[in-house]
């Protein structure tokens, strides 16, 4: 099956059928979404505070996102891959934007970048997309301002903020983004943003309305009980799953209950030794 493309997104939204993003961070998780059949994986700069043990996604690179994309291209076999644009690598002006989404589509295998903010972020978004890049908006809660933002909060509860948020997603589409990420926005207001972009929108935290949903693997798969924000539903249990696998693991070990005969080689000649894994 081919790769998902952009105009089969458009399609998707011009069709009534919901999009589904999930992030990933390598080529195991990769290939198992992409087998369950999802239509796009992100390689979020989320991977700061994910995998990296960040407080927040502000010290993660551009080679970061090239490693991860390239290895997350690897698994995939008819998901699109859309990898983020980190902080700092598009802000400063727009051929730094143009340049960096160059990297991560040329060595990062990226089908299409995702950079963050409305308005502000345009001459960005339209150097890339003139180049013939594929783009992403992001509006709403934009992790990479959290410190002008004051933290992670909702968006939009205001008129005036919801006013602001709109013009920043039409903003984004007038840009030449193919899709717009809703984070953390009012539903209502949510709603009004998608009724009235022609592209397609992608909530996180922003409800039901909206083209389709993305959520971070790790918290649908419940890899950290801890963090259970009002907006992730868990799917799975695996930090339960896996810390019970490692301890059964070590407890085998120490017991010398593994390995048993049926996990080593015996000395029975060369073919059986050639096959190890
Ligand atoms: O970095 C990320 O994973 C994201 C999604 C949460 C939308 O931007």
């Amino acid at each position: 099956m081919p790769r998902k493309t952009v105009p089969d997104l458009l399609r998707m939204k011009a069709e009534n059928q919901k999009i589904v993003m999930i992030t990933a961070y390598d080529w195991t998780m990769a290939r198992l979404v992409d087998t369950a059949g999802v239509d796009m994986v992100l390689v979020g700069d989320s991977l700061g505070m994910v995998v990296q043990g960040g407080e927040d996604t502000l010290s993660v690179t551009v080679d970061d996102m090239v490693y991860h994309g390239r290895c997350v291209a690897r698994g995939l076999r008819q998901a699109h891959l859309t990898v983020d644009m980190p902080f700092m690598s598009y802000q400063v002006s727009p051929a730094q934007a143009l340049a960096n989404a160059g990297r991560l589509v040329q060595e990062g295998r990226a089908q299409s970048v995702k950079l963050e903010g409305g308005e502000r972020s345009a001459p960005a978004i339209r150097a890339i997309v003139e180049a013939g890049i594929p783009v992403v908006g992001h509006v709403g809660l934009t992790p990479q301002s959290v410190h002008a933002l004051g933290g992670y909060r909702v968006q939009g509860s205001d008129e005036a903020g919801a006013e602001q948020l709109l013009r920043d997603a039409r903003a984004v589409q007038d840009a030449g983004a193919f899709c717009v990420v809703l984070e953390m926005i009012r539903e209502n207001v949510a709603a009004r943003i998608t009724e009235s972009l022609d592209v397609p929108t992608i909530g996180i935290g922003s409800g039901a309305a909206c083209d389709g949903q993305v959520l971070v693997c790790n918290d649908l798969l419940g890899l950290d009980a801890a963090f259970k924000p009002r907006f992730v539903k868990r799917f799975a249990e695996l930090e339960g799953a896996v810390i019970g696998a490692s301890r059964a693991y070590a407890e085998e070990v120490r017991t010398g209950a593994f390995p048993s005969a049926e996990h080593a080689f015996q000395a029975r000649g060369p073919a059986h030794l050639r096959r190890v894994y």
